[in-house]
């Protein structure tokens, strides 16, 4: 399966900073995602946590059972060595999600930590982005099957 992981406060999607995020709540995005899968054939784990430490052992399954990752690391983009580390440490492809822009908006979002990691990072797009991550994973995935 394709590990799609969710951080911090992206349980809150649907009222959270609408005017940042929009209307789309976190299901709506599962549901997304699924199709997506659906539609390329693969299968999907979706998960969300608010712990830092959960997404780290989130990677790592995805790195022992999964083909790729595509990641919304949050909060955590800005802040966690952990992340990038845990990206760095599995032998799987990830793929950064953003929905919103994150360089377009304060300063301390213009870094990212994950982005050390990643194989390629698709921001502004909101929802979108999540089934354009899949794609890029899959293909990744695939990609080094042969
Ligand atoms: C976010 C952008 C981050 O800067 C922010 O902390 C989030 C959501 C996004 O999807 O646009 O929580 O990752």
């Amino acid at each position: 399966p394709v590990f799609v992981l969710n951080g911090p406060n992206l349980n809150l999607l649907g009222t959270r900073e609408p005017e940042i995020y929009g209307t789309t709540t976190l299901a709506d995005i599962e549901a997304l995602c699924r199709q997506t899968a659906d539609t390329l054939g693969v299968s999907i784990v979706f998960e969300q946590t608010n712990h830092e430490g959960a997404l780290v052992e989130l990677i790592h399954q995805a790195g022992e059972k999964g083909s790729a990752i595509v990641i919304n690391p949050a909060a955590y983009t800005h802040t966690s060595i952990a992340l990038l580390d845990a990206i760095k440490g599995v032998d799987v492809p990830a793929i950064e999600v953003h929905l919103s822009q994150p360089v377009a908006r304060e300063a301390f979002r213009a870094v990212s930590y994950v982005s050390l990691a990643a194989a390629g990072t698709i921001s502004g797009l909101g929802a979108r982005g999540y089934e354009l991550g899949i794609r890029a994973a899959v293909q990744l995935a695939q990609a080094r099957a042969k």
